[in-house]
């Protein structure tokens, strides 16, 4: 299709997609115009959620490989395809089977929580899932005499400690290459120049610890990984809230503020803007951009249709025991 203009290749898309029986899933941070041919958008625990109740025979992931992953996991009668292989993530690659089973070994009593962002391996040797959005409440249904393994990101373990209080959580030191970047320096100079707006911070943040000590009260409520509060002991009065993609989505909805600064990648703000057309919203930094999710182009999606790959296929034995973690998940939210 080369030479072909964006709106002949979304109608190329859409014929394909009926005729394949498809339906096409797109992360927050995918490009607009793939956003604009997607059923649905979401974030990782919606889009797993959306997998798993709809009726097509194929879905097109577009986002990166461990979502496609999940989905495939979720959906084993479905052929589910990425239009990239390419697009993985820089977090999950922090943790190897190899090195989950080695860890496990130091702490044989410990129940293992795994962020979706990990391999169909990694989750496979966990006892939960758990995604931005659950993180508190997952790690809050565990008994709190087990010690917990949590995997693989610093900041949102640190962040999901920090609010349960609990003690005997370990935390893998993993990190996403775009959020890790989003340092409390940058979030308090941006909050003495905006002092009327919200900020809404991802969990994967490098800030989220900092900022939950200086705003927060500590009291997630498990649903959203909310946490409000009030500039203490540093001359600075603000609002700011801690959550998933789809959080951020509902919240910037039913805010008052005229204007949100948004830490996460950039991507979200396409929808954002186009779902509130009466408010701005502020990247915390234009640099926060996760080159995986922008790999999956719409001309992709369109070669995805029309020859049927790339297929995300997890094994048998694998699968098995991934989704019982991801299960776990699903049932507590
Ligand atoms: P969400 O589940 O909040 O969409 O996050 C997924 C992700 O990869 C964030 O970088
Ligand atoms: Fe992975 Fe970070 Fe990209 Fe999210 S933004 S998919 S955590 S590399």
């Amino acid at each position: 299709m080369d030479g072909v203009g964006i709106d002949q290749l979304k109608q190329e898309i859409a014929r394909l997609k009926r005729e394949r029986d498809a339906v096409i899933l797109a992360h927050n941070y995918q490009l607009p115009e793939v956003q604009d041919v997607a059923d649905f958008i979401g974030d990782s625990l919606a889009l797993s959620q959306k997998a798993a109740s709809t009726d097509a025979r194929v879905i097109v992931f577009c986002g990166v490989h461990f979502m496609a992953e999940t989905a495939s996991i979720i959906c084993p009668d479905k052929r589910v395809l990425i239009p990239d292989l390419e697009a993985g993530c820089s977090l999950a690659s922090t943790i190897t089977v190899e090195q989950l089973r080695a860890w496990k070994n130091e702490h044989p009593d410990a129940v293992t929580v795994c962020y979706i962002n990990t391999s169909a391996d990694v989750k496979a040797e966990c006892d939960y899932c758990c995604t931005s959005s659950n993180a508190v409440k997952v790690v809050k249904s565990i008994p709190e005499d087990r010690p917990v393994l949590f995997l693989p990101d610093m900041f949102l373990g640190a962040y999901v400690a920090e609010v349960t209080k609990r003690k005997n959580i370990y935390i893998w030191p993993g990190e996403c290459h775009v959020h890790a970047g989003i340092r409390p320096s940058l979030v308090l100079e941006m909050l003495k120049t905006y002092r009327d707006a919200e900020f809404l911070i991802h969990p994967e943040c490098g800030c989220t610890t900092s900022m939950v000590y200086y705003f927060g009260n500590g009291n997630g409520n498990g649903n959203g990984c909310v946490v409000n509060g009030n500039g203490h002991d540093n001359g600075i009065s603000c609002n700011v809230k801690f959550l998933s993609t789809e959080g951020m989505m509902r919240y910037a909805k039913q805010s008052s503020a005229k204007r949100l600064i948004v830490a996460t990648e950039v991507g979200i703000l396409y929808r954002m803007k186009k779902e509130n057309p009466d408010k701005e919203f502020i990247p915390i930094s234009s640099d926060a951009v996760c080159k995986y999710m922008k790999l999956i182009t719409l001309e992709k999606v369109y070669r995805s249709l029309r020859d049927m790959v790339y297929e995300v296929k997890v094994p048998e034995d694998v699968a098995v025991k991934a989704r019982r973690a991801i299960e776990r998940m699903l049932a507590i939210t």
